[in-house]
Formats: structure tokens, C-alpha cells, sequence
């Protein structure tokens, strides 16, 4: 009897921290992915090859829905997440503690414009995840000298972005941007940057059945 209702009580608390989590990842996108896209986020950069030592930065990482395997993975402190939304960042601080992963000591930093960030370290791996698509021109621009600063020589950003001529959009108060692929074989140029295509995120294995598996494409550019 006393174990029926301890599993029970046990279930609902699980049921209470799972809505707890959609509640907070709702902040970064669809409530009903975050942990497919956790989980894609993670195995995408494995796949890339992250070692546990490579030091990571994670732009525009809001509550950690991506950032929490990547914590888990590397090595104390070599994890950086970066967030305009303090309040947002804020709910990431609360993800790591939910997650016990406070040992691993990531770097989480709000910020206003990416000019006034002064982190002295170095990184072998950048990631944007659904970020340069919500990004001004004038924001996609200093994002890119700020990374051009900040990778060691060889080291890669990888970010997916919007590639077709469609109206832009507005999601919260951040605008859906879609450019030509122009537009970033112009910044990488200007930033020291080779630019690879490495395909749709569908093909990539990001499969939600929405548009937007087909129509972002994840890029690479390596620092020369
Ligand atoms: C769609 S969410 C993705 C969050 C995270 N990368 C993930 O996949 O879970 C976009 C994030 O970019 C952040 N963002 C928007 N403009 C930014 C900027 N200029 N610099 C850094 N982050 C920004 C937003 O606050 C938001 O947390």
C-alpha cells in the first residue's frame, strides 16, 4: 500500500518538474520540443567532434535548453553561455541548479551589445542555435566581429540561419530575419572566416515536422 502511493506521489512530482521545465523552455521557442532539441543541440556538436576540453561558447543560450548536456559534457568553467535577456539567462542559472550541475561552474553572462563584452578567453568551439535568425543586420555584424575575436585560429562557429527571400517575421520582442546566403559569405570575408554550407537542419537530423527542419540551414565558419 505504502509503496502505491509513494510511487504515486512520485509520478505527480515527476508530471510537476516536467511542466516545470516546458514552463521555462517555452521562453526559448515551442514548449512541446525543448528536450528534442536538447538533445539535437548536444548530439550535433558530438558529432562535430567537441572534445571535453574544447572551451564553448554558446551565443544567445537563454535557459540552457541546448546548454545543459553541454555543461554536463565539458570541463568545469569551459562552458560560456551568453544571453540578452537577464531575466531569461536567469531561468538557466535555475536549470543548472535543477540539474545539479552547479561542480561544472559555467560561465553565464547577460550583456547588451555585443561591443561591451570583455571575456578574455578563448574558444575552439562557437554555437548560435536559432539565434543569428532573430538578429538585426547591424546585431548580425558585431555578433561576427565578436566571434572573429574570440575564436583560436581553426576554431569553428556553428549557427543555423534562414536562406530564402520571405518576409521577415517577429518573434517576442526579436525580429524573424531571412537573408541570402550572400549576406554571410560578405561577414565571414570581412571577419577572417571560411565558410562551410553543412545543409538543412532536417538533413542534419533535426526533424519536428515544421517548415522551418527544411528551411534552416546550418553553417559553418572555421577562423583562418
Ligand atoms: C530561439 S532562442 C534560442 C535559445 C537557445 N540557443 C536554445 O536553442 O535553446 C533565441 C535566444 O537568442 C537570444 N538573443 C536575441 N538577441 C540576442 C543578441 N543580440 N545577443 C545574444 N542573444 C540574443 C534570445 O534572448 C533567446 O534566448
Amino acid at each position: 500500500m505504502f509503496k502505491k502511493v509513494y510511487s504515486g506521489v512520485r509520478k505527480i512530482i515527476k508530471e510537476i518538474v516536467k511542466s516545470k521545465q516546458e514552463i521555462r523552455h517555452a521562453l526559448v521557442g515551442a514548449p512541446n520540443v525543448w528536450k528534442y532539441t536538447r538533445e539535437f543541440q548536444f548530439q550535433f556538436l558530438i558529432d562535430q567532434g567537441l572534445q571535453k576540453n574544447d572551451t564553448l561558447m554558446d551565443i544567445g543560450c537563454g535557459t540552457l535548453r541546448g546548454g545543459i548536456p553541454m555543461i554536463q559534457y565539458l570541463n568545469s568553467r569551459n562552458y560560456y553561455g551568453i544571453d540578452v535577456r537577464a531575466e531569461v539567462l536567469n531561468e538557466g542559472r535555475k536549470e543548472v541548479k535543477d540539474a545539479k550541475l552547479e561542480n561544472k561552474n559555467p560561465n553565464l553572462i547577460s550583456f547588451n551589445h555585443f561591443s561591451d563584452l570583455a571575456i578574455e578567453t578563448k574558444f575552439n568551439v562557437m554555437f548560435a542555435f536559432s539565434v543569428l535568425i532573430h538578429l538585426e543586420d547591424k546585431i548580425a555584424e558585431s555578433c561576427f566581429q565578436f566571434v572573429s575575436e574570440s575564436l583560436v585560429v581553426g576554431g569553428v562557429f556553428y549557427a543555423n540561419v534562414n536562406i530564402a527571400d520571405f518576409q521577415d517575421g517577429q518573434w517576442v520582442e526579436f525580429p524573424v530575419v531571412f537573408r541570402s546566403q550572400e549576406f554571410y559569405n560578405n561577414l565571414a570575408v570581412k571577419n577572417g572566416l571560411e565558410l562551410e554550407v553543412m545543409g538543412d537542419l532536417l538533413g542534419l537530423g533535426h526533424s519536428t515536422n515544421k517548415n522551418s527542419d527544411k528551411q534552416q540551414i546550418m553553417l559553418k565558419f572555421t577562423k583562418i
